[in-house]
């Protein structure tokens, strides 16, 4: 199969690193989808396909994935880049331990940093991070089984960060989700090994 018949899905693609991955896999010649709430983070010179949707609800991951197959075909690259981190950007910023100012911050705004969420009012969080990761898991892997080209190289990048091997206050929703992302994806590239199909 030629590069230029080869599909890319990002998922969750904006201006910092999507943009980038999706930069390079255009250069390499793929067909590069890219998905956001927007639908219109990243110029279409990038871009051959942009879509809207929000991974707040995995079951969208599905409609996502056909809309790809249909317009471009079976990916056979998925990088899932969306996150959803746990408060606003300047707490989380000022919150980071690495900051001497950050604890009295925390403590004059009365701020429990890891307990204090309700954590049903997080649970899009889980979804973003975590639950739609895993449905995009699942969608690759019947693309992966849809290629017939043997030569065509088939492999799903998450976009983690240290939360994996390390907790950082207050990243408590953001930490559960890469961390439990880090462990499907290390499950399913043991559980893929013998079809050749990459998850890292
Ligand atoms: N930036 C960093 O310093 C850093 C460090 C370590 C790890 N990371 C990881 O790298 C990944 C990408 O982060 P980035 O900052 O570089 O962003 P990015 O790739 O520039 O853009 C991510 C895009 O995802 C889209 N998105 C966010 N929530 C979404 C949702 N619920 N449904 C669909 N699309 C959604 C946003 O577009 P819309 O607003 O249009 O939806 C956003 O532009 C994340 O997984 C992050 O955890 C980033």
């Amino acid at each position: 199969m030629a590069v230029s018949s080869r599909v890319v899905a990002i998922l969750g693609a904006g201006p910092n690193v999507g943009n980038k991955v999706a930069e390079r896999f255009t250069a390499a010649g793929y067909k590069v989808a890219v998905v956001s709430r927007s639908g219109k983070s990243i110029p279409t010179t990038i871009a051959a396909l942009s879509l809207s949707a929000d991974f707040k609800n995995p079951k969208i991951v599905h409609g996502v994935f056909e809309e790809v197959r249909k317009k471009l075909g079976e990916p056979s690259v998925v990088v899932y880049n969306g996150s959803r981190i746990s408060t606003s950007v300047l707490l989380e910023i000022a919150s980071d331990l690495r900051f001497p100012a950050s604890q009295l911050m925390l403590r004059a705004l009365r701020l429990q940093p890891q307990m204090s969420y309700l954590w049903t009012s997080k649970q899009d969080h889980l979804s973003i991070n975590t639950t739609s990761t895993f449905a995009a898991a699942q969608e690759a892997v019947r693309s992966f089984d849809a290629i017939n080209d043997k030569d065509t190289p088939r492999t799903f990048i998450y976009t983690g960060n240290i939360c994996n091997q390390a907790a950082f206050l207050p990243f408590l929703t953001l930490g559960v989700g890469k961390a439990a992302s880090s462990h499907m994806i290390d499950l399913a590239s043991k559980s893929y090994v013998d079809k050749g199909y990459r998850y890292v």
